[in-house]
């Protein structure tokens, strides 16, 4: 594998899984395979989660890890061509990729969306860069657009949880308000994986915030939130701020505030006593209240703790690979 940043990336889910179970009885298990290889992990914008799995899985199959936060110590860096650079960015991005594609084996970046350019988040500008220019296999740790290992972790999770009587559970999206414009990464890569497992799955949230048709694929979309929660056996709730599909000129706005969609008991009342499930960070009062995801159907620490087997499995394919 040289590059994850997609569902098909990784191949067939199944085998993908299976991987995933076998990384987790023996998480060390591949030490030699990493041996005198190094993983440089690039931050454009914060990470607890992402950062410390991603290191921890690099280190399990035996790896040197670099860390390197772009906005704390490194130049400011220079992303559009063509620019007189005489303001506070010292070094250009076309140089720096190779620079630092030499020290290493594999790169993984984080770089969030922008929220101001549709355009120039989807067709992904900043990572494109390193892949065209680093020479190395990039991995995403959240991009402009998708979070790969964050959707991998959440079906290894749902897999480890099958539902008594039911081939095929039922997977619920459901947008949750928040006071802050954030990417629409994460429930962009949820909804193209959940749309390849064996899943019923079902998105929903208020008018306006329709995913990109090519992340959201076959989805049902119910509009009435109630409804598409009606029999769900696991809730993914999360933010996203407007992908502006069916009004450009809302693209990366909050657009509603309806504090009626914040997941409490009421709302997983409707469920098949569904698990919850959320990516984290999370805001609670917000996206979810204190007794949900305090509940005993709470995933999300497991959730977590499965980004390091999602990652290893990654970096083991893309080792295997070099
Ligand atoms: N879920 C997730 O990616 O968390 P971080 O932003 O803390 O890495």
């Amino acid at each position: 594998m040289k590059t994850f940043f997609n569902v098909e990336d990784l191949g067939d889910l199944k085998v993908a899984l299976s991987e995933a179970q076998e990384v987790k009885a023996n998480r060390y298990a591949y030490q030699e395979l990493g041996e005198n290889k190094t993983l440089l992990m690039i931050f454009f914008n914060n990470s607890l989660r992402t950062r410390l799995s991603t290191q921890k899985a690099a280190t399990n199959l035996g790896m040197n890890v670099i860390v390197l936060d772009v906005n704390a110590g490194a130049w400011k860096l220079e992303t559009e061509r063509g620019v007189i650079m005489d303001g506070d960015k010292s070094e250009h991005l076309l140089e720096a990729i190779p620079v630092m594609a030499s020290y290493c084996d594999i790169i993984a970046v984080r770089s969030f969306a922008g929220l101001t350019d549709r355009e120039q988040d989807y067709s992904e500008a900043i990572v494109n860069q390193f892949v065209k220019h680093s020479g190395k296999p990039v991995v995403a740790m959240e991009t402009a657009t998708v979070h790969p290992l964050q959707a991998f972790a959440d079906l290894i999770t749902i897999s480890e949880h099958p539902i008594k009587g039911k081939r095929r559970p039922k997977v619920v999206l459901t947008w949750a308000p928040h006071c802050r414009a954030l990417p629409q990464a994460v429930p962009n890569s949820f909804a193209q994986w959940m749309n390849v497992a064996d899943v019923d799955f079902v998105i929903t949230h208020p008018k306006g915030y329709e995913l990109d048709p090519k992340f959201a694929g076959n989805a049902v979309v119910e509009y009435d939130q109630k409804k598409a929660l009606e029999g769900a056996d696991f809730v993914y709730a999360k933010n996203w701020s407007c992908p502006g599909v069916a009004n450009r000129a809302d693209y990366g706005k909050i657009i509603s505030d309806d504090r009626s969609w914040t997941i409490d008991a009421e709302h997983m009342s409707w469920t098949n006593d569904a698990y919850f499930m959320h990516c984290l960070p999370v805001r609670r009062g917000l996206i979810v209240t204190d007794d949900v995801i305090e509940s005993n159907r709470s995933l999300v620490i497991p959730e977590a703790a499965n980004r390091e087997i999602s990652a290893e499995v990654v970096l083991k394919r893309v080792l295997e690979s070099l």
